[in-house]
């Protein structure tokens, strides 16, 4: 049984996967504009009902996550062949002040020609050195949190090409696509509080849990 007591929690669960399209393939990508200003190249809007289809959005009023709550800064990453993001968390800031917002965790959904991504999570050698501040911003104007990757080592390696999973994103985190193909994720932001341990126990029902159900992953 997965509970918060008795075992280490991953950061990372595949959904059972839906028999839908979750992307409407109706939707035109090549007029999404893609700033350049850092990596990834990424694409953010609040308006993700253009992008999912009908089902999908049925889909998160069926797992509890009705339709208020998966508007908050849905974005898209392009991870081009061969290359990958800097080690970061997702807490980011507007100005110089605290911390201002942390997604705790994301609902992925990943397509495209690579063949093999590796998602990692980290943790500090070093706990007193922290991250750092990005020198650039985001589209959004914020700045995120770097880690030195000197200063961190691995603790969890997925193999995340394709689909859908729900992901820990207050943690240390890197994507690499290590493929000549490309990878693109649309990463869904919602205004849910629930933490990373909460989240998990909640969509339990819909995920695929190494051990307790056909689909194991390692
Ligand atoms: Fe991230």
């Amino acid at each position: 049984m997965l509970t918060k007591y008795n075992m280490t929690i991953s950061n990372f669960y595949y959904f059972k996967q839906p028999a839908f399209d979750f992307i409407n393939k109706d939707f035109d990508f090549s007029k999404l504009e893609w700033p350049n200003i850092i990596w990834p190249r990424l694409w953010v809007r609040d308006n993700i009902h253009n992008i999912l289809t009908p089902e999908a959005q049925k889909w998160f009023i069926d797992i509890g996550l009705p339709e208020g709550t998966i508007n908050r800064s849905c974005r898209i990453f392009h991870t081009k062949p061969f290359s990958g993001s800097n080690i970061h968390n997702d807490g980011q800031r507007i100005g110089d002040g605290d911390i201002q917002f942390i997604n705790t965790w994301s609902i992925n959904y990943v397509w495209g020609n690579s063949k093999l991504s590796h998602m990692k999570w980290f943790e500090e050698i070093d706990t007193s050195r922290g991250p750092q501040w990005s020198g650039s911003k985001t589209v959004l104007g914020t700045t995120y949190q770097i880690y030195d990757q000197d200063n961190v080592r691995v603790t969890q390696t997925e193999n995340y090409t394709q689909g859908l999973a729900l992901l820990c994103v207050k943690k240390a985190h890197q994507i690499q696509n290590l493929d000549q193909g490309d990878r693109y994720c649309l990463s869904i932001r919602t205004h849910d509080e629930r933490t990373w341990e909460e989240i998990v126990d909640f969509l339990r029902p819909h995920l695929q849990i190494p051990g307790e159900n056909d689909g194991s992953l390692s």
